[in-house]
């Protein structure tokens, strides 16, 4: 209520000092407070009114700070609120019952109050003190400037959402038209854990990945999706709309989850905001809208500007059993859409840069901390990052790694007798291994990595980097003998063969995996490609398609002593085993070939 109480203007100070300074029993000021603003239970109990009148008293200056990184906190302002409600009251939403599960410091509510003047009842939740007490006091602004605005039942609660049963509330708008308005928190569980915040629903997997998944990229959500599907929960089956506010990869992963779901939503758009201009945020962001109760459940949302909705600029979500990024388009190129014959790998994590990532500078590896360090070579491989990932064909690393592991779970033991050098030094910076933060690491062997197998080995690698915008496919080829690994922000596909390879390379760039890509990759994701996507490149369908000539005029731009590796011959032994292992979906390289 203190750091709230410097917000309010000073007309409704003084209002307060002449209607409530002089009262003696809260409940008497609260019965006022209702009639005036609709707000219930305006002080919970007597400590807060004299406080309150504490405050009332001239010269009580109060500063408070705190960090608000682990609530997401990013205010919708009352520009955006306005515009939102009078969208949504344009639209026909004409709602009697107002929820607004993080009210912050009340836009939505405001705005709602002003444009929607038929609704009897508003629900909020938020879990600051200070934002509820200035929502308090901003409602009761409103309706002091303005007397005749429609006056609802209005029940704030500071409380926080993960915990709020909205069971109870549920009764009392079972025959009224509901909106659930607002804009949940902006931050990834992942980033909270890196606050050491509990900020959290309790059951943090209630996307139900598998104990790896759960601790790797996939278990990976924003906050903001749990609250708008704990919405779905408790009101899809009344009758009514949303119209939240969230990152466009949360409204992504929410139609992406819906048919796993049995909710009835249905009419579902995303309506683009500037981010910039609205929250000085350079996510993308945007209006997520639907309807309660729908008749024809849907899984496709279409995606338009706010400030021209009726323009729709794209469709995405479920076609039959694949989820596309461009409904419209994947038509025409989804012959392509099937199941990679290959095994797409992610690079190596290991969450030790510093140490385990090394420049080479006068001939002396040197880490991190630009400290150089003595090392024996043989655990010592070339490394290629995201970033290096822009030209057809990788031969030199830029940065080297330590590997530890042959494969995940190997015992480091060995290093200590084989290469003691390297022990030396992974033992004097154990410390910096030991303060890693991902639970992947826990009870593991000292220096473990992940990421890591017989594939990682592999001397020809075709490669892309999840976190590009444009689909390019390096080859990648050994360095002195050694293959050269990938970080954990790259993909990539191993071969034996540099022929096979090559050709993978060029169907990989071909017109087909582009066009595929289009119209089913997000660009706006933090990592548009994963492996769950490249694995739906039908690489053997393509190959069926497409002519020895063509191949051969994509490897002209290769150097002359690889192109000439691709004969007319072993491109025709290539089609015969990709006939034959055309339906084979294996976990390995489908085809050993061109030996
Ligand atoms: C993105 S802000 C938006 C606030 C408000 N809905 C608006 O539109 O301006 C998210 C709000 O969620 C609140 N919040 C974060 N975690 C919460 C929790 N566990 N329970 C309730 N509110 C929470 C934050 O304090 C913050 O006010």
């Amino acid at each position: 209520m203190k750091t709230a109480f410097q917000y309010i203007n000073t007309a409704t100070i003084n209002f307060f000092r002449e209607k409530i300074g002089r009262m003696t029993d809260y409940r008497e000021a609260n019965e006022l407070l209702i009639q005036l603003s609709g707000i219930d239970s305006f002080f919970r109990n007597k400590n807060e009114f004299l406080t309150f009148l504490d405050l009332l008293k001239p010269c009580s200056v109060v500063c408070e700070g705190i960090a608000r990184r682990e609530y997401g906190d990013f205010q919708t302002p009352s520009e955006l609120g306005n515009t939102i409600c009078s969208y949504l009251a344009s639209e026909g939403i004409l709602p009697d019952v107002i929820i607004e599960p993080t009210f912050g410091k009340g836009s939505f509510i405001i705005s709602a109050l002003r444009h929607f003047h038929q609704i009897k009842l508003v629900y909020g939740v938020e879990i600051y003190e200070s934002y509820y007490w200035q929502t308090k006091f901003l409602i009761l602004e409103l309706f002091i400037n303005t007397p005749n605005l429609n006056k609802p039942k209005i029940f704030l609660y500071c409380d926080d959402i993960f915990k709020f049963d909205f069971s109870s509330i549920e009764k009392s708008f079972e025959d009224h038209s509901i909106l659930v308005l607002g804009n949940p928190p902006w931050i990834t569980n992942s980033e909270l854990s890196t606050l050491n915040s509990s900020n959290l629903p309790a059951k943090s997997n209630f996307k139900f990945y598998n104990g790896f998944e759960a601790i790797t990229g996939k278990g990976n959500f924003d906050i903001g999706e749990y609250i708008i599907l704990k919405m779905f929960k408790s009101f899809s089956k009344y009758y009514g709309h949303m119209a939240m506010l969230a990152k466009n990869s949360v409204i992504k992963n929410i139609i992406y989850d819906l048919p796993k779901m049995n909710y009835r939503i249905g009419d579902m758009v995303a309506l683009k905001i500037d981010t910039k201009y609205f929250f000085n945020a350079s996510v993308e962001a945007s209006l997520f809208k639907c309807s309660f109760k729908s008749h024809s459940s849907s899984t496709i949302c279409k995606v338009s500007l706010l400030n021209s909705p009726h323009l729709v600029e794209n469709q995405f979500g479920w076609v039959g059993d694949k989820f596309v990024s461009d409904v419209s388009f994947y038509g025409k190129y989804k012959k392509y859409d099937g199941l990679c014959p290959y095994t797409w790998r992610q690079g190596v994590k290991h969450d030790c840069s510093k140490i385990m990532e090394l420049d080479i500078v006068n001939n002396k590896y040197v880490n991190g901390f630009k400290i150089e360090a003595n090392l024996e070579d043989e655990l010592i491989y070339g490394l290629v990052k995201s970033s290096d990932i822009n030209l057809p064909v990788i031969t030199n690393p830029r940065k080297y790694i330590i590997i530890t592991q042959k494969k995940t779970g190997e015992d480091t033991s060995y290093i200590k007798n084989r290469f003691p050098n390297l022990y030396q030094y992974l033992s004097e910076n154990e410390q910096l291994f030991i303060q890693r933060k991902s639970s992947i690491y826990t009870g593991k062997t000292s220096f473990s990595i992940f990421g890591i197998g017989d594939y990682s080995f592999k001397p020809y690698k075709v490669a892309i980097s999840g976190l590009y915008k444009r689909p390019n496919f390096s080859l990648i080829l050994p360095y002195k003998g050694k293959p050269i690994m990938l970080d954990d922000t790259c993909y990539f596909l191993g071969f034996d063969n540099i022929t096979e390879s090559i050709i993978v390379w060029a169907l990989l760039n071909s017109k087909y995996v582009k066009e595929l890509l289009s119209v089913i990759a997000f660009l706006d994701s933090k990592r548009p490609y994963t492996k769950d996507l490249l694995m739906r490149l039908s690489i053997n369908k393509i190959a069926e398609d497409i002519e020895f000539e063509q191949v051969q005029d994509m490897i002209k731009c290769l150097p002359k002593n690889m192109s000439n590796q691709l004969t007319k011959s072993k491109w025709d032994e290539f089609l015969v085993k990709n006939k034959k292992e055309n339906l084979r979906q294996k976990q390995r390289p489908l085809f050993e070939i061109l030996r």
